[in-house]
Parts: C-alpha cells; structure tokens; sequence
C-alpha cells in the first residue's frame, strides 16, 4: 500500500514535502514535542517530524473513518499504518488529533468514529454519548506491549462495535468483535522513498544476507547477533535506546531493510512483538524470529504466537532457538536464489493479506 501512497503523489508535492520536511526537522530540534512514557512505547518521544497526511480530504462524510487520536502530546506513531490498513476498508480515512474530552461523535450518515487512546484509560476521559451507547464506534488499542492495560472494561462499553488492539492476548480472551492486529510500521516509514517497491526489490538486489538495527539491551540479542555474525555480507547498527536519536534516521533504516534478504527480530524489551519485524515485512525482507512469547507463558499461555496474531503460521523463519534459526537461514541463503526469492513474495503476500484482513473485518463490524 505504500506503493500506492508513493505512486499517487507528484513532483511539485514531492519537493515541496522535502523542503517544508527539511524545516519541520530544523524545527523540531529546537521545539521537542515530549511526553513522559511509559517504557512499552517511548516511540512517541522522539523521530522525525513529517508532513501529515492527516488533512480532511473532502467535507461530504458520506463513507467517511474518523480516525480520532486521543494523546495530542504524543506522536502518532501508528498514523501511517493505520492509514494504510483501513483505506482498505474503501472508506475516506480522516485523522484529527483531540483531547478526550473534545471528542465528537461522528457516527452518522456513513461517517464512524474509531478512537485511538495510546492509553487505553484515556477512554474514560471521553464524553458521556461515548460511555452511554449513544455514539457507536470502534477503538484500536495499541502499544499495550506489557499487557498492563487489559483485561480493559472500556472494550465492553455500550456503543463499542470493535475493538483491534496490538500485542495478542491468550487464546479465548476476545469476543467475536474483537481481535488482535499487527503493529505495523513507524510513522513516516515510506516518506522520501523514491527506490524501488518493496515488492520490486528483489531477493538479487538485496546485498546484504541479514541485518539488525537497534539496541542489543539483552542477552537473547547479543547470542542471536553472535551466531549470525558468520553470515556476510551483513550490517547491525547499534543504538542507545528505542528510537533513540544515535540510531539509523527513518529513511535509511528503511533503506537498509529494502537491502536485507533477512531481518533479524529478537525479542523486543518484553514482547516477542516488535515494531522491526513488521517494518521487515514492509521493506519485502524475511523476518526471522522465534515461535514463543514469553510475556504469554506468564499469561499460561506457551503454544507458538504468531497464529495468535495473523489466524495462521508465519511464513517467515519462526524457530524455537537461535541455532535452528541460523541454521534455516544459512540453508535458504545457500539454496537457488529463486526458490528463497519465492519465499520472499509469499511472506509478503501474507503481509498484506493480513492488512486486507483486518480491513475487512472492521468493515464488517461498521456495517453490523
Ligand atoms: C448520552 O449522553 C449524551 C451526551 O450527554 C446525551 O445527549 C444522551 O441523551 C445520553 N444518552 C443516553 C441513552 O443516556
Ligand atoms: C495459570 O494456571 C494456573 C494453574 O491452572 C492457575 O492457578 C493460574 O491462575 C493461571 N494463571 C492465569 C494468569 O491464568
């Protein structure tokens, strides 16, 4: 879908977008927009500033999302994303960033409003029509990384008609209008790419074997980077701290994954579920990652994740230990490039699958 976000802008825009981006980054150094954050998600701290494709797109609301982001001292992190995702659904996608208690209802006459609280206690702040059933709507939940913010009794409230929220919970704990989504990719992950698709960047063009990007903040990291180290050529760019700014800027992380046939994802602080592996998927790189979530196993919870997630096995190399992941991905990379090029179409076929899927599904709930 980036590809097609790309494809519609034009040349005037385009440079126009560079030189007013240029500006809002001097800009930004000077004026940080800061929140203090809870470790899960210190992603809205820092990154880069960009122009928002947030703008109404028309005024007529029929099949119109209002996509409502509640913490407007935060960066809307999973802006893009979910942009991307719920254009799917066909419906024009507008994004207004308010205080809960400036929320408006704009359920009506083919308009309907999906809350976005980066806290999920954000939602009692909303106004009584979003407490009383008099506003229906749906919530996307995100970065509730540590679980810390479920089970949620705002999911339950009346008027609520889906909920998707990021980081998947044990088998059996959502209702039928509720599920699990993946997290997606930072906001602003596509802008200035002027390269290839994805898509098009074939497993030949890739130079580099694997690479990671990020903190090695703990041991798993450390052994995983150890034990693909022999597997050239390859590139690890280390930084201080999530999102931190000694790290690689947006474009040339994104750069490095349209370059990498594999993208090593370790486990994040405490999720096996990280931003990088569905930042892999975007850029058409094979993630590899293991099958387990240790945060679920304190939940009861010890079957393999991702079919919590995605409703089916991953395509991408899951394994239960670090060896059996170098040693799959040392065989892939030794066998016939078209066969991993394969490989490679089919993981991200799923990738996009799952955004249609999750479209769907909310399409189906506005319309229930
Ligand atoms: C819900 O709250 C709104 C706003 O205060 C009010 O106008 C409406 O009548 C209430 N509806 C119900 C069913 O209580
Ligand atoms: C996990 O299972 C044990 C044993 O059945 C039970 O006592 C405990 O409450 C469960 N924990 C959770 C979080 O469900």
């Amino acid at each position: 879908m980036g590809a097609t976000r790309r494809q519609q802008r034009n040349w005037p825009r385009n440079w126009a977008a560079i030189a007013l981006g240029c500006l809002l980054v001097r800009l930004a150094a000077v004026h940080r927009l800061d929140g203090s954050e809870p470790a899960a998600n210190a992603a809205a701290a820092a990154g880069p500033l960009r122009l928002s494709p947030s703008a109404p797109q028309h005024t007529d609301h029929s099949g119109v999302l209002e996509l409502v982001w509640l913490a407007p001292n935060n960066e809307f992190w999973e802006g893009d994303f979910l942009r991307d995702v719920l254009r799917r659904t066909g419906r024009t996608v507008v994004t207004r960033t308010v205080e809960p208690e400036a929320a408006a209802c704009a359920s009506s006459g083919g308009s309907f409003t999906v809350v976005v609280p980066r806290w999920i206690s954000l939602m009692d702040r909303l106004p009584p029509e979003f407490q009383n059933g008099s506003c229906t709507y749906g919530i996307i939940h995100p970065s509730d990384e540590g679980l810390y913010e479920w089970p949620a009794p705002q999911y339950n409230r009346p008027g609520v008609h889906f909920v998707l929220r990021q980081y998947a919970l044990p088998p059996g704990s959502l209702s039928d209008t509720m599920r699990p989504f993946g997290l997606g990719y930072k906001l602003g992950f596509w802008d200035r790419h002027l390269g290839p698709e994805a898509a098009a960047a074939h497993i030949s063009a890739r130079p580099l074997a694997w690479s990671f990007a990020g903190t090695v903040h703990h041991e798993e990291r450390r052994q995983a980077l150890e034990l693909f180290a022999g597997l050239t050529p390859n590139s690890v760019t280390h930084s201080s701290a999530f999102n931190a700014p000694d790290g690689l800027a947006t474009a040339a992380y994104r750069d490095t994954l349209l370059s990498s046939r594999f993208v090593l994802c370790p486990l994040g602080h405490v999720n096996l579920d990280t931003f990088r592996l569905y930042e892999a998927l975007e850029a058409g790189a094979i993630p590899v990652s293991m099958s387990t979530n240790p945060m679920l196993i304190g939940l009861n919870y010890s079957g393999p994740y991702w079919p919590l997630v995605f409703g089916s096995d991953a395509p991408w190399v899951v394994a239960d230990t670090w060896e059996a992941a170098y040693a799959e991905v040392s065989a892939l990379l030794a066998g016939p490039v078209h066969q991993l090029e394969q490989r490679r179409q089919r993981v991200l076929a799923f990738w996009q699958q799952h955004k249609e899927d999750v479209a769907r599904f909310v399409s189906k709930a506005i319309e229930s």
